[in-house]
């Protein structure tokens, strides 16, 4: 795999993941869970901010000392899912603006299907991370993307928890530009477009919708 798809190895990330599979797991634990993965993850995904030498003046003495600067960051959660990631980046960067995509898949055609998109206006200048926590066939990530880039956005991260090999394909061929970070890749996809072995349906875990 190339350097556009970061895989995290990391046993903090890897043990969160491991009980979200679990189908034991409640919604509430669930989505706490999901939030620290997105945090572990923004970590590492913003490790590009840009930054600068401020002039600091500690109890000791005054010193040239490096803060973010520049770029905006705009978080863009895809409808409902990503939603749980949200907290888990504002933590790291609490001025980022938030948009909102959403997407369902039409469970017959696998197809994503738009139902909203509220953007901040100034996003085409803004680093744009993209949050949904499941990579399946990759339609909702490409079609998030597309919205994005139609609005003038140069700079996409996509941020997943779980991929599928399949996913991971779709986007990078549709998108080579962007730059991937997925908390793990899973097998396979099943016929009915879910993630093999994953943990169903993300935004009914999250939302106890069933
Ligand atoms: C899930 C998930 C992704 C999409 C992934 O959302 O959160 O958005 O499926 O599948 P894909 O890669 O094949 O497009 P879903 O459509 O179930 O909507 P929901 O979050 O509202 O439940
Ligand atoms: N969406 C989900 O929530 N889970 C999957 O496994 C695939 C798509």
């Amino acid at each position: 795999m190339d350097n556009q798809v970061v895989i995290f190895d990391h046993p903090l990330i890897s043990h969160k993941i491991s009980i979200l599979r679990d189908v034991n797991t409640g919604s509430k634990q669930f989505r706490e869970l999901v939030e620290e993965i997105a945090m572990l993850m923004g970590y590492e995904a913003l490790r590009d901010l840009p930054t600068e030498y401020v002039e600091v003046k500690t109890p000791i003495t005054t010193t040239k000392s490096k803060m973010i600067t520049g770029k905006k960051v705009a978080i863009v959660p895809i409808l409902r899912a990503g939603l749980g990631m949200v907290e888990g980046i504002l933590a790291l960067i609490p001025t980022a603006k938030v948009g909102h995509i959403g997407l369902y898949r039409d469970e017959e055609t696998l197809e994503p299907q738009e139902y909203y998109c509220k953007l901040p206006n100034d996003i085409a200048n803004s680093i744009v991370i993209i949050l949904d926590p499941m990579l399946a066939t990759g339609g909702s990530a490409v079609a998030a993307v597309d919205f994005l880039k139609a609005r003038g956005c140069k700079n996409i991260k996509f941020m997943s928890l779980i991929a599928a090999p399949e996913g991971i394909k779709k986007l990078t061929s549709s998108h080579p530009d962007i730059q991937l970070y997925c908390g793990c890749i899973d097998e396979k996809l099943n016929e009915n477009g879910y993630i093999v072995p994953g943990l169903g349906d993300a935004g009914d875990r999250i939302f106890g919708t069933k």
